[in-house]
């Protein structure tokens, strides 16, 4: 076993390809653990993650099975995860369920509802209707094999570094206020770990450049999405997307509205007033509420210094140099 978090597992408790309690255990002594924002994290396989989802990734990660057919939604934590999950459920569903009708799915589930994250009892046959929208915020080196090896499509949306950093610490303090009363941690802290790559599912930048490089090898399979850009060319980016998934808007679509309306049905304006998402809670313990904050593009600069702001830029420009991905 590695001390490096590269999370090598023996294959011991491997007769229903779950990892026994104990190895897990033992796995975990040997990995690094640093104080997170909720919980410890412990780097496994390079990124960060809290110890309680462990198990849960190292049995994915043997017994999933992909299908041709899945689409695979994946994203760094806040960068607009909820919303990638509504537009993708309500434009592959759209004949099924067309977006203005009364009983739309999405008016009365939240979308992590509708679209599930990648969890070990996905595997389980119909579960999930075909086919199949299923989102996680894995790594791209730590995806499961079956993933890797099967022509699913994958979809990444990436968000700037400082956004995605104000909305991860938003979060993080209400789920902490939620639970037991814990104080809040404080933005500067939490700053610190950020920028020196202790983010869950981070380093950051890691995440992003994996996805990056994997929709520069095979564009046909990844796409690569900006929030910024969603929210500026909302159109011109969905209907790209609809082609990428095979399912490419009809000029009779295009004459009656469809990509409109499918814009406006997974809107921040609309989703985060809906009875359902004011009120509802997910079964692992989240408000739907605390998914939508503003969900605006540059609210960072509300909250951090322009000092911080510099170094978090400097930072980013450093990791990701050489690659032509920018914020
Ligand atoms: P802010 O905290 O900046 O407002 P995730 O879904 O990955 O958890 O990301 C949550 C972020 O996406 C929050 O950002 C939230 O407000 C924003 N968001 C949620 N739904 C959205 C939507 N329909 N359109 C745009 N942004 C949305």
């Amino acid at each position: 076993m590695s001390s490096s978090g590269s999370g090598q597992l023996s294959d011991e408790s491997d007769s229903n390809m779950q990892p026994a309690e104990d190895d897990c255990e033992r796995l975990m002594s040997s990995l690094p653990v640093e104080k997170g924002w909720v919980d410890r994290l412990c780097q496994f396989q390079g990124f960060w993650i809290s110890p309680r989802k462990l198990r849960d990734v190292l049995t994915c990660q043997r017994r999933f099975q992909a299908q041709h057919t899945d689409v695979l939604l994946v994203t760094n934590p806040k960068s607009g995860t909820t919303w990638l999950k509504a537009i993708v459920f309500a434009l592959m569903n759209r004949f099924r369920y067309p977006f203005a009708d009364d009983n739309h799915p999405l008016l009365s589930h939240n979308p992590h509802v509708l679209v599930p994250f990648l969890r070990a009892e996905l595997h389980v046959d119909g579960q999930v209707p075909s086919p199949r929208i299923i989102a996680t915020h894995l790594p791209h080196h730590s995806l499961p094999d079956s993933v890797k090896d099967s022509p699913c499509k994958l979809v990444y949306l990436c968000r700037n570094p400082s956004d995605t950093f104000v909305s991860l610490w938003h979060f993080t303090n209400k789920i902490r206020s939620n639970g037991s009363g814990t104080e809040a941690v404080s933005l500067e802290e939490s700053f610190d770990q950020f920028i020196g790559g202790v983010s869950v599912y981070g380093p950051y930048w890691d995440h992003v450049l994996g996805y990056w490089k994997a929709s520069l090898e095979s564009p046909e399979r990844v796409s690569f999405l900006k929030y910024e850009g969603l929210k500026e060319q909302p159109k011109v980016q969905v209907s790209k997307l609809a082609e990428f998934l095979g399912r490419p808007f009809s000029s009779e679509e295009e004459a009656n509205g469809a990509l409109d309306g499918i814009l406006k049905l997974c809107s921040f304006e609309n989703l985060s007033n809906l009875e359902v998402n004011k009120t509802g809670t997910l079964a692992s313990g989240e408000d739907f509420n605390n998914f939508f904050r503003r969900g605006e593009v540059g609210d960072a600069k509300n909250h951090l210094s322009p000092h911080m702001m510099e170094k978090l830029n400097q930072v980013i420009q450093e990791k990701l140099y050489g690659y032509g991905l920018k914020f």
